[in-house]
């Protein structure tokens, strides 16, 4: 019988739109792929996984949960060997992975709708997000013994153009009930990076300039709220 899902996962879960096809990318136990079918989130799921350890405990999870029919389970790295599927979850893994397994994914541009949930290196994830012409529709903040974690939702629209601070949380995320928590949180961790650099005298004058711009925005925008 598959657990309810935490504040993480199920934030993860409620931000897949109801949709014909779904992957769970980076499955591990499959909880995720279960509540989505349990649910009718999709008509039909792949859950898949790097390593053979957590899909064979998808597998026994999913059986036991007699969905077998509706979520196939695939042994992968990333996205490869796996067709279009309407909607992409990658939760649960650092912003670096979810970036090379979105670069070396042939569809991401066409017209899928991704659930993103980094767990490190948030901002270089944005970075290629916007770089490659991706917008956040939707961002939830949310907390889980002690972590604040954020999930966004993102799909191709061409748009390119962004402000500083939307490297850090996008203005769908804003709209959350934890963003100024959130954003505190960023800030008191930019403003001891850079002073750690500075004092060690490893920041260069660019990025020094870079950093001083990105909590001016921040600063800016935490008073809006
Ligand atoms: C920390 S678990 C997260 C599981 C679940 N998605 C969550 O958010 O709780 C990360 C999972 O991703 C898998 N994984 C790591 N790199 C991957 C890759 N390149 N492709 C597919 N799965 C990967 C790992 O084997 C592991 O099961």
């Amino acid at each position: 019988m598959i657990k309810e899902l935490g504040a993480r996962l199920m934030a993860v879960a409620m931000s897949v739109p109801v949709c014909e096809s779904l992957v769970d990318c980076g499955c591990d136990h499959g909880h995720v792929s279960i509540f989505a079918a349990k649910n009718g989130l999709a008509k039909k799921i792949t859950a898949s996984d790097i390593n053979r350890g957590p899909l064979d405990n998808a597998e026994r999870e999913i059986s036991a949960a007699g969905f077998s029919d509706v979520i196939t389970t695939k042994l992968t790295d990333g996205l490869c060997g796996i067709a279009r599927h309407d909607c992409v979850i990658i939760a649960g893994m650092g912003g670096e992975t979810i970036k090379g397994i979105m670069e070396a994914c042939p569809w991401t541009k066409d017209g899928c709708v991704f659930v993103l949930q980094p767990m490190t290196k948030t901002e270089l994830l944005r970075e290629y997000l916007f770089s490659e012409g991706f917008s956040v529709i939707n961002e939830k903040i949310t907390a889980e013994a002690g972590h604040m974690y954020c999930i966004m939702t993102v799909t191709y629209s061409g748009k390119t153009e962004y402000e500083p601070f939307e490297r850090y949380i996008s203005r769908k995320g804003l709209e959350n009930e934890l963003s100024g928590e959130y954003i505190d949180k960023i800030i008191k961790r930019l403003e001891y990076e850079t002073g750690s650099k500075k004092k060690a005298g490893v920041l260069p004058e660019k990025e020094l300039k870079k950093a001083e711009l990105d909590i001016k925005s921040l600063y800016e925008v935490r008073k809006t709220l």
